[in-house]
C-alpha cells in the first residue's frame, strides 16, 4: 500500500495567509496540517508516499517534509504543473503509484482519528474504493454521497446546488489500480477540473465495488477563518498536553493544559490552557486565555488574548483585548500611540478588520 498526499492546489481560500504560504502548511495547534496527514500514514503501516506539489509553493513544503524520514516515510515529490483536479493528481502520479494499492489523503484536511483500522479492512475486503464520509450542515461545499436504503452509495455528485444528502466526501480515499482506468473515461467537470468522485462514479457506473465508511471522529475543513478558529480550538482541546519547556518566572502563573516550547519565555503573565506557545516566544506582562495558540520567535506583551491564533514572528503589543482572531506571520498589532486614538494601519490584501 502506498499514500499519495495532495499539496498542490491554489490556497484561495484561507488569503490572505496562502497569500505567502501552502495551504496545507497553515499550522494549527502550532503543527502544519500535513504533519498530522504524515503521522496518521505512518500509523497505518505505509512507507512509500508520494507527495504532489505545485511549482509555486513546491519550495516550502519539500523544506518541511524532506525526505518523510522524520515521520519513518519514503518521500518522493511528484510536480503537478497545474492544479486541473484530483483525478488529475491522481494521472500525474501514475508512475509512482504503479500497480499498487494506494490512500489518496488531501493534504488540507484534519481527521480526529488515523486511518489505520480502515486501510486494514480495505486490505481484507474486495473493494476497488473505500471512501469516508460525515454528516454536515451544508453540503454544498463538498461532495456528496447518495446511499440507498441498504446503505449502498448509489451516486457521488461535486458541490451539488441541491444536494442529494448531508454525507460530504472526506479527502481520504483508498484506491486499488482500478482507479486508473475509471480516470481515464472521465472528462473535465463544469470548473474545468478532473473530478476524483466523478473517476468514482465510474467504478459504480462499471459495477466495482464501492465501500464507504461513516467517519467516527471530527473532520475539519480548514479552509475559512472561522473554520480554521474552530480546527485549532478542536485540536488544542484534543492534544494539548502541559509541557513546560521553556522559562517561565515566579511571577507568573500557568493553568492547565499548557505547552510552552523550548526557548520560550514567559515573564509576569498568566496563561490558561489549553494553549500552545511557540519556541523563542516572549510573553510578557500579558494574559493567555484558553484555546490560542502562539508561533514561534513572536512577542505578546502588555496584552490580553483569547481564542487567537498567532503566526510566527508576530508581535500583539499594548492591545486590551483580542479575540477569535487570527493573525499572519511577521504581522505587528500594537497599540496606537496617538491622543486622538486614531487608528493606523497597514493591512495586506484580502484581510479583515473588525473595530
Ligand atoms: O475536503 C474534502 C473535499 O475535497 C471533498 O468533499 C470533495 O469531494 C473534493 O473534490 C475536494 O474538494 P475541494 O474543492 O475542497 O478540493 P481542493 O481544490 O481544495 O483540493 C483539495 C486538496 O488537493 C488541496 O490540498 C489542494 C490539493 N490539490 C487540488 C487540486 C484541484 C492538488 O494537489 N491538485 C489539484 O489539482
Amino acid at each position: 500500500m502506498k499514500a499519495l498526499v495532495l499539496s498542490g492546489g491554489k490556497g484561495t481560500r484561507l488569503r490572505p495567509l496562502t497569500h505567502t504560504m501552502a495551504k496545507q502548511l497553515v499550522p494549527v495547534a502550532n503543527q502544519p496540517i500535513l504533519g498530522y496527514v504524515m503521522n496518521h500514514l505512518r500509523e497505518a503501516g505505509i512507507k512509500d508516499t508520494g507527495v504532489i506539489v505545485a511549482p509555486e509553493t513546491q519550495e516550502e513544503v519539500r523544506r518541511y517534509l524532506e525526505d518523510g524520514g522524520k515521520w519513518g516515510l519514503n518521500v518522493s515529490y511528484i510536480v503537478q504543473e497545474q492544479p486541473l483536479g484530483l483525478a488529475h493528481a491522481v494521472k500525474t502520479a501514475r508512475d509512482f503509484l504503479a500497480d499498487d494499492d494506494f490512500v489518496m489523503y488531501l493534504g488540507d484536511n484534519l481527521l480526529g482519528s488515523g486511518i489505520r483500522d480502515a486501510v486494514g479492512r480495505f486490505q481484507e475486503s474486495d473493494a476497488d474504493c473505500m471512501i469516508f464520509l460525515k454528516e454536515v450542515a451544508d453540503p454544498r461545499a463538498f461532495g456528496v454521497a447518495q446511499l440507498d436504503e441498504s446503505g449502498n452509495i448509489v451516486r457521488l455528485v461535486e458541490k451539488p446546488k441541491e444536494p442529494p444528502s448531508n454525507l460530504a466526501l472526506v479527502g481520504v480515499y483508498i484506491f486499488s489500480p482500478v482507479i486508473h482506468k475509471a480516470i481515464d473515461t472521465i472528462k473535465p467537470s463544469w470548473r474545468g477540473e478532473l473530478e476524483i468522485t466523478d473517476a468514482i462514479q465510474a467504478l459504480i457506473d462499471s459495477g466495482r465495488s464501492v465501500t464507504g465508511e461513516i467517519l467516527e471522529s471530527w473532520w475539519l475543513d480548514t479552509g475559512k477563518k472561522d473554520d480554521f478558529l474552530a480546527a485549532n480550538t478542536t485540536v488544542l482541546d484534543e492534544y494539548t498536553r502541559r509541557r513546560i519547556e521553556g522559562e517561565v518566572d515566579e511571577q507568573s502563573t500557568i493553568e492547565g493544559r499548557v505547552h510552552i516550547e523550548e526557548g520560550a519565555t514567559v515573564l509576569r503573565s498568566t496563561i490558561r490552557g489549553p494553549v500552545v506557545i511557540g519556541a523563542g516566544t516572549r510573553v510578557e506582562n500579558s494574559f493567555i486565555g484558553p484555546f490560542s495558540s502562539v508561533g514561534r520567535g513572536s512577542v505578546i506583551k502588555d496584552s490580553v488574548i483569547e481564542h487567537v491564533v498567532i503566526l510566527d514572528e508576530s508581535e500583539v503589543v499594548g492591545v486590551v483585548r483580542l479575540e477569535d482572531s487570527l493573525i499572519g506571520r511577521n504581522a505587528r498589532v500594537r497599540k496606537s500611540e496617538s491622543l486622538r486614538g486614531a487608528l493606523r494601519l497597514m493591512i495586506g490584501d484580502h484581510s479583515k478588520v473588525e473595530i
